[in-house]
């Protein structure tokens, strides 16, 4: 059995009187991709919150490879290998979508991405640079013909597509994805579901996503948590999800059926 990267256990916290999220736990294994799921408002984006350290949880711990997270700063869970996406796109957009994945390198470029594909590509361990690194991430995300222009100008499918690398370039062990096919069109949407399989495949990391689009959920991910008023209602392979009854309560029916607005 694959030991797992991320593991939650009875993560609670709670705004003023709304119970955000209460005794949430689950685990995310080697070179998964997981989903979480879960209506508006069912605390998606806080459990992404909770595990960078925006917030500290009333209860609970995280634990990435074993090691307690709990403690630890954002920048320092960085580090450690938990890297994200935002809902709502932050790109440094005056920049050049090169240089906006060579700011979130820190020296870490120095080291291998994933040296299965850097060798093949004749670099060697720490001899790469950090444009050469930046210039393998934007090929990987579709993006190598515009790795000169500035974030703001490139269409927004291609802007949600350069966070994924930007969060890539920090090396994570797992990346936490909040609603990436979110504006995209079905083409996008498709090279997207590539490229998170390339993520796991090639490079080797565990991916948590959230996301509505129930065509790509159902498609990439191994196993899925549901979410609702805060607490895990169901847990599964997709066809367990798909046919199970509070699930389908979850969601009124219809958003299953992968035609969520
Ligand atoms: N910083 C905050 N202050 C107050 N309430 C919050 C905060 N962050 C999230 N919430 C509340 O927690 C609940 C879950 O929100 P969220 O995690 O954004 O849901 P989702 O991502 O599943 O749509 C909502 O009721 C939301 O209003
Ligand atoms: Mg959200």
């Amino acid at each position: 059995m694959k030991p797992a990267v991320l593991h939650v256990e009875d993560l609670t916290i709670h705004f003023g009187g709304i119970h955000a999220l209460e005794a949430v736990s689950f685990f995310v294994k080697e070179q998964q991709i997981v989903g979480l799921i879960g209506p508006n408002g069912a605390g998606k984006t806080t459990v992404f919150n909770l595990l960078t350290g925006v917030y500290q949880p009333d209860r609970g711990d995280i634990y990435l490879e074993n090691k307690s997270l709990l403690r630890k700063k954002t920048y320092q869970r960085c580090r450690m290998g938990v890297a994200r996406t935002f809902q709502n796109i932050r790109l440094f957009g005056d920049l050049s979508a090169a240089d906006n994945i060579k700011v979130a390198m820190n020296d870490q470029f120095r080291y291998p991405l994933a040296s299965g594909i850097i060798r093949g590509r004749g670099y060697r361990q720490g001899e790469r640079s950090a444009a050469e690194h930046a210039d393998l991430l934007l090929d990987m995300m579709g993006l190598g013909g515009n790795a000169d222009l500035m974030a703001r100008q490139l269409p927004y499918g291609q802007q949600r597509k350069l966070e994924i690398a930007r969060a890539l370039a920090a090396r994570p062990k797992i990346l936490l994805l909040d609603e990436p096919a979110a504006g995209m069109n079905p083409t996008e949407t498709e090279e997207l579901k590539d490229m998170i399989r390339m993520i796991r495949d090639q490079l080797g990391i565990s991916v948590l996503l959230i996301e509505h689009d129930m065509n790509v959920v159902m498609d990439l991910c191994e196993f899925i948590f549901v979410l609702d008023y805060g607490r895990i209602i169901a847990r599964g392979t997709s066809d367990k999800i798909q046919n199970d009854a509070k699930v389908i309560e979850a969601y009124l029916g219809g958003e299953l059926n992968g035609d969520y607005a």
